[in-house]
């Protein structure tokens, strides 16, 4: 087949006219820190997920920060989580002081195996974070069921999740903690961001005073008209504050999230009719219970020959890729820390060294994924 000439990358934002139009508009308000927008993209997250509260970040690694920070974690207190995550979830867990314990996954989904959670349950376990993985919700039912069963709380990583839904609930909904990422590999971008969903009142309180040093009023409410420019701290806190620039653009793209979605399931449709009866590889799980999957990621494994190699040859086709994620267990300070833990992950380590994450996002045509599957048979024919 012909080489093309332009790099198909991994992922691409798709950033339109009214993105444009409304990161303009901000910046000609006047007010272009935290403020309405920020304020309003928190109302349609609220209207997402049905939480009561949404709180607007900087990342969602700063929402898992202060999620795990809310949780008073004392040294060596556990916190259960499957080792196929962002290792931003191991790092916040290290920094807070708590120790990570992985949970074996379902190999072909790589979700959390929600069978293995109650087992790793100790006087020390502090909270439970499942991950929808690549968009494909957890079991959440089964999850809460036991999260419930032992008063832990539940954070759902839902930084992939964004119009995932499991039976009727959008991920984020489950009445406890989520966090969100606005990164711009996300179905929709804020450029960078995050937020936090939640339901309790008290919790709400709390996060939003470590979002901004811990100043009791945001700026736009000390600065604007008649507004009180003194404040107090009575717990410090960090500068995790999404802007309103980014706001604006969040804020269009979560308006097409549904068109963007659409466009990535008939993209996913596309790679699975395509690659189908492929030998060599194998297509990505879908969870056995109702729900609705964004296809934030489309992930194969490779089986019949070494993924270093097969990334080698998708390289020299001009096509990009990903891996999500490294295991978490296999990363140096926490092999360091605890040896190895190939022994009780064993689908973990069986998915990680053959995941490979193909190109996808909506502005992708209907001719690239064909490309993109052309490459992988003449690469696994040829070897
Ligand atoms: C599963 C998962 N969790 C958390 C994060 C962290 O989000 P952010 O990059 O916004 O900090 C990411 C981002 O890539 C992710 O993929």
């Amino acid at each position: 087949m012909k080489i093309r000439k332009d790099f198909l990358p991994l992922s691409r934002p798709s950033i339109g006219e009214k993105e444009k139009s409304e990161v303009v508009k901000c910046l000609e308000s006047g007010w272009i820190t935290t403020g309405p927008l920020c304020a309003s993209l928190e109302d349609k997250f609220r209207d997402l997920t049905g939480a009561h509260h949404a709180i607007s970040l900087s990342s969602g690694t700063a929402g898992m920060h202060l999620l795990i920070l809310s949780l008073d974690i004392k040294k060596g207190d556990e916190i259960i989580t499957p080792s196929m995550t962002f290792s931003s979830t191991i790092n916040m867990i290290t920094l807070c002081g708590g120790k990570p314990v992985f949970i074996d996954v379902h190999y072909d989904t790589l979700n959390i195996n929600e069978d293995l959670i109650e087992e790793s349950i100790t006087e020390r376990t502090k909270a439970i974070i499942p991950v929808h993985f690549a968009g494909a919700p957890a079991d959440m039912d089964r999850i809460m069921d036991v999260a419930g069963r032992y008063n832990l709380p539940v954070i759902e990583d839902a930084a992939h999740a964004m119009g995932s839904y499991y039976k009727d609930v959008h991920a984020g909904g489950f009445g406890q903690t989520a966090i969100f990422s606005f990164h711009p590999l996300k179905n929709i971008t804020a450029g960078e961001g995050g937020m936090i969903t939640l339901n309790d009142d008290k919790l709400e309180q709390r996060l939003r005073l470590l979002r901004f040093h811990g100043i009791e009023r945001d700026a736009w409410k000390r600065y604007g008209k008649g507004g009180n420019p003194e404040y107090d701290i009575t717990e410090p806190g960090f500068k995790y504050n999404l802007t309103d620039i980014q706001a604006a653009l969040g804020l269009a793209q979560l308006s097409r999230l549904e068109e963007l979605n659409s466009r990535r399931r008939q993209l996913a449709d596309l790679y699975r009719k395509e690659l189908e009866n492929l030998k060599g590889i194998e297509l990505p799980g879908v969870p056995p219970y109702p729900h609705i999957h964004p296809w934030h990621l489309f992930i194969i494994k490779i089986i019949s020959i070494k993924r270093e190699l097969f990334m080698q040859k998708l390289s020299a086709y001009n096509i990009g890729y990903g891996i999500h994620f490294p295991a978490g267990h296999r990363l140096s300070y926490i092999k360091k820390q605890y040896g190895s833990m190939s022994e009780t992950l064993k689908e973990t380590e069986r998915a990680a060294d053959r995941i490979i994450s193909l190109p996808l996002f909506p502005g992708m045509k209907d001719e690239d994924v064909l490309y993109v599957c052309e490459a992988i048979r003449e690469i696994l024919n040829h070897g």
